[in-house]
């Protein structure tokens, strides 16, 4: 049995948080769904919107029993607003008020400080979804068609999340707030979205793999530091969305992982040792690894710059108010408060990169930064570990910090994977070996050819090890039905 006690499924909104009992909120979410359902068809998975999905929906949010499996026509998603339970007497985490109570409405002082992070957040949600709304068509299988639209509808849960706390927490200028998250369109010229990477196409489906496990890898880092703040309502939001989170880079890293295996495979049946002999892998029909591997720098590096300035006064004053902490604040050993400690930063002086240590509160943002490399290292290696095996000599490899960067220390600084400063001129003449280009887009444009029988897979991307829920590898995770 799902402990679906506290999840309130009679009103158009479930909720656990007593919707039903709270009617000025609810009316407030329930004028903005309409708005919602047409964003949705209008700019949500296109072709796609009449097909039953195997998705999964939040009933609970016991760690234990939190989701159930159904077939499910997305505009009919049950999107929700969940928050995972409150831990008496939590106390904040960090900052000038560490040890207080945590605050259950907002701080006067912090309120616009508070309402730019949830805004910033909620701006990244539909985004994603608008990124990928036709990579429906290019499916490699319905396995993978079924976790693209997982991560969509759940992307759209995340903006009912942070919608929800524009709406209860911040009157008029909340409920305006939330209307422009609908108004505001991934690389729009008018009105882009917020955030550089959120504005950048996601041509194809190696693109998705690796947005998902660097994109969203900066997604759940952000909301591991707001699952810190020590405003109650957003800590507790953002915990349940982790939890979500985590199944989105499953995907990224099972879907990079994949394309690998192929392509590894593919080599070796064909007797090509050499990864760098491409034309000769490419007309097996696999993505030859340096390939893979412009695309993860490109990926990496848009992932970087959303981290901002390496030394930031506003994440000092976030931190410093208590509403947004480190990574797994609770587990560093320090006086949460970083009167007197220090924090290496990379720095360009005279052309050259060198480390410095600056006040740790002004890097607050270079820390995260720093566990998310850290964390994004970790699938790296897996893959390099599947090419090793495979006895092709190839590895996969972070770029340095200060490659293609277009925000912080290293904007616009010419400078190769491993780090060399370069002149405008050399950069130019090289970029193409480090980043992919047209010549590369346009080839694996001409893979993305629909594959839609039940267990059946695209020939550049391997089948995975196990079914999502379990099922065999026949079953069919979508039903299409097409518009
Ligand atoms: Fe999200
Ligand atoms: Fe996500």
């Amino acid at each position: 049995m799902l402990d679906i006690v506290n999840v309130e499924y009679d009103t158009l909104i479930p909720n656990n948080v007593s919707l039903s009992q709270d009617k000025r909120v609810l009316k407030a979410l329930e004028r903005w769904h309409p708005g919602y359902i047409n964003w949705w068809k209008g700019m949500g998975p296109e072709g796609f919107q009449e097909s039953l999905v195997y998705l999964r929906t939040a009933v609970s949010v016991d760690p234990k029993g939190w989701a159930k499996f159904d077939y499910v026509k997305m505009p009919e998603y049950r999107w929700g607003v969940l928050l995972a339970p409150q831990v008496e007497d939590r106390r904040i985490p960090c900052g000038e008020h560490l040890g207080q109570p945590v605050w259950h409405e907002v701080p006067g002082e912090y309120r616009s400080m508070l309402r730019r992070l949830v805004v910033i957040q909620g701006d990244t949600e539909p985004a994603s979804v608008e990124q990928q709304r036709h990579l429906g068509k290019t499916a490699p299988s319905l396995y993978d068609m079924r976790n693209l639209f997982q991560v969509n509808v759940e992307e759209g849960r995340h903006l009912w999340a942070m919608v929800y706390l524009l709406q209860k927490y911040f009157g008029a200028d909340g409920r305006e707030e939330a209307d422009e998250l609908l108004r505001r369109q991934s690389g729009s010229v008018e009105s882009p979205r917020m955030l550089g990477a959120f504005n950048e196409a996601t041509p194809d489906w190696l693109s998705f793999f690796m947005f998902t496990y660097f994109t969203d890898r900066d997604g759940k880092m952000q909301l591991e530091s707001l699952a810190q703040s020590g405003f109650d309502p957003l800590s507790r939001t953002c915990r349940f969305m982790l939890t979500e989170e985590a199944h989105h880079m499953f995907v990224g890293e099972t879907g990079v992982g994949r394309v690998i295996q192929r392509t590894c495979e593919a080599m070796k049946a064909a007797g090509i040792d050499d990864p760098y002999d491409i034309e000769k892998v490419r007309a097996l029909g696999v993505i030859d690894l340096p390939t893979i591997q412009k695309k993860l720098n490109l990926h990496y590096t848009l992932s970087l710059d959303l981290f901002g300035s390496e030394i930031s006064t506003n994440a000092a004053n976030a931190f410093n108010a208590g509403i947004k902490g480190r990574y797994q604040e609770a587990k560093i050993e320090d006086d949460h408060q970083l009167h007197n400690a220090t924090y290496p930063v990379m720095q360009l002086v005279d052309g050259v990169v060198v480390t410095t240590q600056v006040p740790a509160l002004s890097a607050i943002n270079m820390r995260l930064r720093d566990d998310y490399s850290r964390d994004a290292a970790g699938g790296v290696k897996r893959w390099n570990l599947a090419i090793e095996k495979s006895g092709i000599a190839f590895q996969m490899k972070l770029p340095h910090d200060g490659f293609h960067r277009q925000i912080g220390i290293f904007a616009q600084v010419p400078m190769t994977p491993d780090g060399i400063i370069l002149t405008a001129g050399e950069w130019q003449k090289r970029k193409d070996e480090w980043l992919p280009t047209r010549a590369d887009g346009d080839f694996i444009q001409s893979l993305m050819k629909p594959v839609w029988e039940s267990g059946q897979y695209a020939g550049w991307i391997a089948p995975p090890k196990i079914g999502i829920d379990n099922k065999p590898g026949d079953f069919e995770y979508v039903q299409l039905h097409m518009a």
